[in-house]
């Protein structure tokens, strides 16, 4: 007979996996918690209205992405897209609002979306979701992302950038879409049928599209950014100044729009160019209407969420990556300075660091370019003038720096800098 497999896009975690899902969630609700943050799990079922109101009508999670079904009774449901919706739901439906221990919650778990599944894209995924609500002050949105920051750390993830964007609030979108519509306009027999359709109902959903031809076009769209109202404007740069003074490093990014239509003023997202087309490792932002959009009292919020399978994905391959690459490499040019880099490559190894050196003498360009290739982080350098003086070149390959050190000691400032075993 044959054997029945999963559903394409969701996963199984096995052993050997599941190890990495544990580390990061351990880590999650240890940050989180030191934060202040409480844990909530709401259904992986809701009312499918939950969804189309909370998320928006036109966006493509509501559109084209959600799992919907309907029971016995004719009721339509919907396996949630996101977190977000489901806990302003259960904040509102038990009243937490009354609790001032209760305003700020983190979710982790199963999502689905019927999206095309590839590298970091499946039907079921899990967020590690965070919401917070009662504060509109613009030091809580930089803290929520140094909040995101310090978490990646923890969890040893580098090389990401923050996005990070201001969408105003409905007053300055009012004038804007008109704008945007005018613009769009122009181009209209250019753009894709969703697009067409997105400049009627909902123009800034069109920076979401995937088809080449319409991301061209927006390209010379006017930005959200530009015409922001003086309070938004304001807002915007007291959050970036909060950033600035928690050394969380931004970029700007007026072409986020994200998908979700709730969001309001600041925007964000965590960005990696080392999973293809998939680059976002989390997202977030301010939703101050939607509590009362939802049936709450009119209390603003903000949030994010990470995508788990994502981040896991990047923290495997950064470890293989550190894994198969050597600590220090040594290069050395002459004879008499070989020999001596030999030894020292003996003595790093004995004081437990990955070493590698040039067996070949080859030119120190060469050398170079093989030490760039193993990924090396730091390389000593030993030609005959540092021989002669009884030191070696130390580069940082990431840092982008150099100093000398005595020839003698290297090998234990090398542990030093490393850490060996
Ligand atoms: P989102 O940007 O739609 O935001 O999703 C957040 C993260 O979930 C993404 O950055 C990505 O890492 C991950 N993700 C999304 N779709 C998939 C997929 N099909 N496969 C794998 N990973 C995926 C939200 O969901 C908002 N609710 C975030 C938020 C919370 N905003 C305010 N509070």
């Amino acid at each position: 007979m044959e054997s029945i497999q999963a559903v394409k896009g969701m996963n199984d975690i096995l052993p050997g996996q599941i190890e990495w899902w544990q580390k990061v969630e351990r880590i999650a609700r240890q940050v989180l918690e030191d934060f202040g943050y409480r844990e909530i799990r709401t259904p992986a079922l809701e009312k499918l209205e939950l969804f189309s109101r909370g998320i928006g009508e036109s966006t493509d999670i509501v559109e084209k992405e959600m799992y919907v079904l309907e029971d016995s009774k004719g009721e339509k449901l919907a396996l949630r897209p996101e977190a977000t919706a489901s806990v302003v739901r259960s904040f509102i439906q038990h009243k937490l609002h009354a609790d001032p221990l209760m305003q700020k919650f983190y979710a982790i778990g199963p999502m689905f979306r019927h999206e095309r599944p590839q590298k970091g894209r499946y039907r079921q995924f899990h967020q590690i979701d965070v919401e917070a609500f009662g504060i509109d002050d613009p030091m809580l949105d930089a803290e929520v992302m140094y909040m995101l920051r310090i978490f990646l750390e923890r969890v040893g993830l580098t090389g990401v950038v923050l996005h990070i964007n201001s969408l105003g609030c409905p007053e300055c979108r009012k004038a804007y879409r008109k704008v945007l519509q005018d613009y769009l306009e122009r181009y209209a027999d250019a753009l894709c049928p969703d697009c067409q359709r997105r400049r009627h109902t909902n123009p800034l959903r069109t920076f979401d599209c995937k088809v080449e031809r319409c991301k061209e076009l927006l390209e010379g769209a006017p930005m959200l950014l530009e015409s922001i109202c003086s309070e938004c404007a304001e807002h915007f740069e007291r959050v970036k100044s909060y950033l600035k003074d928690l050394d969380t490093p931004f970029v700007i990014n007026p072409r986020m729009v994200r998908g979700l239509d709730y969001y309001m003023r600041t925007t964000f997202e965590v960005i990696t160019d080392r999973l293809g087309a998939q680059n976002a490792v989390g997202g977030g932002g301010r939703y101050n209407g939607l509590v009362k959009d939802l049936g709450g009292p009119d209390l603003p919020g903000i949030g994010f969420a990470i995508g788990m399978e994502r981040l896991i994905l990047l923290l495997q391959q950064e470890s293989e990556e550190q894994r198969r690459s050597p600590q220090v490499f040594v290069a050395a040019l002459g004879e008499a300075a070989r020999q001596r880099a030999f030894l020292l490559t003996q003595q790093l190894r004995n004081a437990g660091l990955e070493t590698e050196m040039d067996y070949e003498g080859r030119s120190l360009k060469s050398q170079m370019r093989r030490a760039d290739k193993l990924s090396a982080r730091h390389v000593l350098i030993l030609g005959e003038e540092e021989l002669a003086r009884g030191e070696i070149q130390l580069r940082d390959m990431m840092e982008k720096s150099q100093r000398n050190l005595p020839l003698e000691t290297a090998a234990e400032v090398l542990k030093g800098i490393c850490g060996g075993k």
